[in-house]
């Protein structure tokens, strides 16, 4: 096994030594910043470079491109691809957007003068990526869109991806099985994920799906959304009829965005219209805004809301009741997928893939995950007996 260690100069101040693995020899990228005898990498600060691993002639066989740090669920993927990619002895670079459209492209780009052999990304906005990575296949780069699709263009090789209707539908499911019994007339409140994310619209639909017959049916009322109230009789929505809703109900991925949104909703409803509430919230980090805002109203005598991701801080809000029920989408599974597809690309084998995507311009061969949904009942089985969280990492836990 033949390394070396090499300096890269990683953006303007940082400087990162990296561990080399060359052809199938180990790379090894940390994030330890102590020196050890020959393998150290250093955490670049800077918004869109994280940690490098590349071979003694520069070049970086693997390109991952990550959304944004700001948000948890990304940085136990990027855990996850410098473990898995660097294990199987690939160099590897993760660059994150951090919310921009434009760096995700200059990312992309400083990823293709490396000499990337497949991109794995994220898109920070489904439509808006398409730009970036037409320009890398035009570079001969093999594309694997990671958790959100990238739409309109076939310059997308491959998708890998948790079952995104399966999450909605268990969010749905969740409020349904933990509504009220024998009440009529519960209020609900809807909020979405980011427009700009083709899952943000997956996710609705598969919780409409279980959700829509309820509000037909005067079970629930939707509080939040007069677009939603508008189409409350079909239970199946056009893509323009989602598009209106998700306009009303965003939450941009975004905390703050999340918590006026619900608190502004607050405001404008009355007493009667809370009570014993149900929520349906996208994801982890937009739940528990939303769950502060609802659970300091003193109109609001109980809420049940969702989530999705199992981030600590929300399994923490789960044991403590605060949060009714999150996500498990095991990154482990979703990053080895993808890294599945990149050895196979560079070893010049056959991908393998269960599904098709339709991305509005082809049918994208895509890998598909399952999900698990996690209530203060089985975080232990599903989150620490899986070993992906240790129990000291939360207090209460039985
Ligand atoms: C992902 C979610 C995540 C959300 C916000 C979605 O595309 O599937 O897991 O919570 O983006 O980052």
């Amino acid at each position: 096994m033949k390394k070396k260690l090499l300096s890269v100069i990683l953006s303007v101040a940082m400087v990162a030594s990296v561990l080399v693995g060359c052809g199938s020899t180990a790379a090894t990228t940390t994030t330890d910043t102590a020196a050890t005898t020959d393998t150290t990498a250093t955490t670049d600060t800077t918004a869109t470079t994280d940690t490098t691993a590349v071979t003694t002639d520069g070049t970086v066989q693997v390109g991952i491109v990550l959304p944004t740090k700001d948000e948890p669920r990304w940085l136990q993927d990027q855990a996850q691809f410098e473990s898995i990619l660097n294990d199987a002895g690939f160099t590897n670079q993760v660059l994150f957007s951090q919310g921009s459209s434009a760096t995700e492209k200059t990312n992309v780009e400083a990823l293709i003068a490396q000499g990337i052999k497949v991109l794995i990304i994220c898109a920070q906005d489904g439509s808006a990526a398409a730009a970036a990575v037409e320009e890398a296949k035009a570079a001969g780069v093999t594309v694997i869109a990671y958790d959100r699709l990238i739409t309109g263009t076939d310059a997308v090789d491959y998708y890998v991806t948790f079952d995104s209707f399966a999450v909605g539908v268990a969010q749905g499911q969740f409020l349904v099985d933990n509504a009220p019994a024998g009440k009529t007339g519960v209020p609900l409140y809807l909020y979405a994920g980011a427009a700009t994310d083709n899952n943000a619209f997956i996710f609705f639909e598969g919780a409409w799906s279980v959700l829509q017959p309820k509000i037909a049916d005067g079970t629930f009322v939707i509080e939040n959304s007069s677009e939603a109230v508008k189409v409350q009789d079909s239970l199946t929505l056009t893509r323009d009829q989602e598009a209106t809703i998700i306009g009303q109900i965003t939450t941009d991925w975004d905390f703050n965005t999340a918590k006026s949104k619900a608190e502004a909703n607050l405001t404008a409803t009355n007493a009667s219209q809370k009570g014993d509430v149900l929520v349906l919230a996208p994801n982890d980090g937009t739940a528990r805004s939303i769950a502060d805002v609802f659970g300091a109203d003193k109109d609001v005598t109980s809420y049940k809301i969702t989530g999705q991701d199992s981030e600590v801080a929300s399994v923490q809000y789960v044991i403590d009741g605060k949060q009714s029920m999150t996500v498990f989408k095991d990154t482990r599974s979703l990053a080895a997928d993808s890294v599945a597809m990149a050895v196979s690309v560079l070893n010049g084998e056959a991908v393998v893939t269960d599904t098709t995507y339709n991305n509005g311009n082809i049918d994208v061969p895509a890998k598909q995950t399952a999900i698990v949904v996690v209530t203060k009942d089985n975080v232990k089985s599903a989150l620490i007996d899986s070993e992906y969280y240790t129990a000291d990492q939360f207090t209460g836990l039985n």
